[in-house]
């Protein structure tokens, strides 16, 4: 069988890393025997520059006959002037919305040789293992109405947060199935002191809860939550929560894995892998790491590329089925980090920090 995926590298950071991502699948496909049959598109700045269109026609067409698609990251300040419409994150959301990837997974762990190297305590972190499923494709994101406009009495601008009670059922449905194959407990996340979506969400969330009577379902107030997954983040095993609050919340999640460069994240629609015979013709899944371009350090070969890394790890599994293949990558990033090697965000002493491609040379030659 042959898995064809496309990259979508686009601005600041994300050819650095994806390049890396690219080498270990190369990696993979060797040792195990796939192959895997990369095609590049154009999205975000780049496409913008080239095409001015972040999401142009040619990458949904190379997209929708993809398997799956590694996503680097996009935005700079480049394009920090032009109008929303054309703004390179457009390309990102399109993207999104158009493979209907409503769940968006992003594992937070900490490998065991950088437990020093977070800000938080070990003590507080050791054995970590959290899941947060973002809601993806609704909420304040994408609701309409959403505009600027000026007024007699000044400008204005709205952003709407609505949800459907269907929107909400199958992010919470993704959410419980993923908590029973783990530590079955979900923890959801809300704002229903004060947001009507809030309630309608808990409210659906209770109702649903009842079809899964083995996991232990909790809620939780964003604030609250804002401040116990740094005080207490051990007692959480997945979280749920709409677009916005999972945004912030999984930001906040990667200082526990020591870095934003760390986290990788699968955008999905089901829990089926591509290959078994009922998902033959579904849209494919995306894969990007949760950091963003990050400007200040782009073109310099210090990104961290292992949230890309570990993306498509998670790519081989969920979208593929390709379990041991994705461990492996695992196992490789797990020994390269235990054997002390460090991109500069997560080493304590920068002179001894090495590049973006000398890790991701070392991760893939080890696979
Ligand atoms: C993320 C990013 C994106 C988001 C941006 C780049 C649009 O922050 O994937 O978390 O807000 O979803
Ligand atoms: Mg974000």
């Amino acid at each position: 069988m042959t898995y064809k995926i496309a990259v979508l590298q686009g601005d600041g950071v994300g050819p650095e890393v994806t390049s890396e991502s690219i080498k270990c699948l190369k990696a993979v496909g060797k040792k195990f025997n796939h192959v895997f049959d990369i095609e590049f598109g154009l999205v975000g700045g780049a496409a913008i520059d080239d095409t001015g269109n972040p999401l142009p026609a040619e990458t949904e067409i190379l997209c929708e006959k993809s398997d799956a698609i590694l996503f680097g990251a996009v935005g700079g300040p480049k394009w920090d002037n032009t109008n929303f419409d054309i703004r390179p994150e457009s390309g990102i959301l399109a993207i999104r919305k158009k493979l209907k990837v409503f769940a968006n997974l992003r594992p937070v762990k900490v490998f065991p040789s950088l437990i020093n190297s977070s800000p938080i305590k070990p003590k507080y972190i050791r054995g970590v293992d959290i899941l947060i499923v973002r809601e993806l494709t609704g909420g304040l994101y994408f609701a309409k109405p959403k505009k600027r406009w000026n007024t007699s009495i000044g400008k204005r601008g709205i952003d709407t947060l609505k949800y459907t009670e269907k929107e909400i059922e199958r992010i919470l449905n993704i959410a419980f199935k993923l908590a029973q194959q783990r530590q079955k407990k979900l923890t959801s996340v809300d704002k229903f002191n004060v947001l009507e979506t809030s309630r309608l969400w808990r409210e659906i969330a209770i109702e649903i809860g009842e079809n899964y009577p083995d996991v232990e379902l909790e809620h939780i107030l964003v604030d609250n939550m804002a401040m116990k997954l740094i005080s207490q983040p051990k007692s959480f095993d997945v979280i749920v929560s709409e677009n916005t609050f999972g945004d912030i919340i999984s930001d906040e999640a990667a200082i526990i894995s020591s870095s934003l460069g760390m986290l990788p994240s699968a955008s999905i629609s089901d829990l089926k892998t591509k290959n078994t015979s009922k998902s033959k013709s579904r849209l494919p899944f995306l894969y990007e790491p949760i950091h963003g371009s990050a400007p200040d350090i782009a073109g310099q070969n210090k990104a961290n590329p292992i949230g890309s890394i570990l993306s498509l790890a998670m790519m081989l599994n969920f979208s593929f089925g390709l379990y041991k293949e994705s461990q492996a990558i695992e196992k490789s990033v797990n020994k390269i980090l235990s054997q002390g090697f460090r991109t500069t965000d997560i080493a304590s002493n920068q002179k001894e920090s090495i590049s973006t491609s000398q890790m991701g040379e070392l991760i893939s030659s080890s696979i």
